[in-house]
């Protein structure tokens, strides 16, 4: 949900508050950091959670200093985080960081029904093994008296995600420096059995779930792909030619542009100086401010978004519609004369 306190100032493009993308990474984020505020001072604490409907759970000692400022005050910040990626840059301050995080606010409360709060210890212990809380001994009255558990509603939630290479600024290009990204994965080594186990007893059977979560999810596709090599050799005079697109601002005035084939509608817009088009990664389809709505009837007429801009297309201000581009993702060609694009009332 869009509050004040979710609301995201920096690359709100990278941002979402659909429920299924905060989900989704909360489902993969093995730890989250509980901050909070005791005798008004603030602190945080890393703790295992886990998620079941519109609620995460976190657990731990009754006696945890944590409980104990949380009864008295309610209010939580809570996050989670995962690296996918460390982005390195041909600028000191253009490096960057591959991630998903959440961020929730909201008011914790204590799980007390017996019932409720066994279930919610299942729960725990199946987000990661699944088919395990039958075979291993039930808590005893005495320790399931000496944990807490509580839970916040992911009502008050945002999302970020970053991903791909770093923005492009031209001015950098060619300087002798890699730049690029290195992905990061976490991976799950052999199991290590406990000396005093059964001998006869094997490791988990179904690892899946964590494997679930110890896995990527950023598929590659949807990894950025790099501005067009400026090493491209340029149209010669004779290959040049051009087309009019037609852009429909937000204001409701509208606005041809006549563009020479090969550069992007991105490229076209910002040099025509169209409202709204910000493109703020310069067309590296890491920003999604050069989002932009095609014409029906030209839907159809233009190369189908690749799976990268789609993933990108999720996290445009406004969300996507049916008909929405990354408009540095056209390439002008032959046969666009005509085009008829619209510029968002979101990015207005
Ligand atoms: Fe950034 Fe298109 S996604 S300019």
């Amino acid at each position: 949900m869009r509050t004040a306190r979710t609301k995201l100032r920096r690359f709100p493009v990278r941002g979402s508050f659909d429920a299924a993308t905060v989900y989704a990474i909360l489902d993969k984020a093995p730890i989250a950091h509980i901050g909070f505020t005791k005798d008004g001072t603030p602190a945080m604490l890393p703790m295992v959670f886990w998620r079941r409907d519109d609620h995460i759970y976190f657990h731990g000692a009754a006696k945890n200093r944590m409980f104990g400022a949380v009864t008295e005050d309610p209010d939580v910040c809570v996050t989670a985080t995962l690296i996918d990626g460390f982005v390195a840059a041909r600028a000191a301050l253009h490096h960057s960081m591959n991630y998903r995080s959440v961020i929730i606010y909201g008011r914790a409360e204590e799980v007390a029904d017996p019932v409720e709060k066994l279930a919610a210890l299942r729960g725990l212990i199946e987000r990661f093994y699944p088919e395990r809380w039958d075979k291993i001994r039930q808590p005893s009255e005495r320790e399931f008296q000496s944990v807490s558990v509580y839970r916040l509603p992911i009502h008050e939630a945002s999302a970020k995600v970053r991903s791909g290479f770093p923005a492009p600024y031209p001015e950098d290009f060619g300087r002798e420096v890699w730049a690029g990204f290195i992905p990061v994965q976490m991976t799950l080594g052999a199991p290590q059995m406990d000396p005093n186990s059964d001998p006869a007893t094997t490791p988990p059977q179904d690892m899946t779930r964590l494997e679930a979560v110890m896995a990527s999810a950023i598929p590659a596709a949807a990894a950025t792909k790099p501005k067009p090599a400026q090493t491209a050799a340029a149209p010669t005079k004779t290959e040049v030619k051009t087309a009019a697109i037609t852009f429909e601002l937000a204001d409701g005035t509208s606005k041809t542009v006549i563009a020479k084939t090969g550069m992007s509608v991105m490229e076209a817009a910002k040099g025509a100086g169209i409202s709204g088009i910000v493109a703020e990664c310069g067309g590296s389809m890491a920003c999604g401010t050069c989002h932009i709505y095609v014409a029906p009837e030209w839907a159809s007429r233009l190369p189908p978004p690749t799976a990268g801009e789609t993933a990108m297309l999720d996290f445009v201000e406004g969300g996507p519609r049916p008909e929405s581009r990354l408009s540095c993702q056209i390439k002008i060609a032959e046969g666009m004369d005509g085009l008829r694009v619209k510029v968002p009332d979101a990015q207005r």
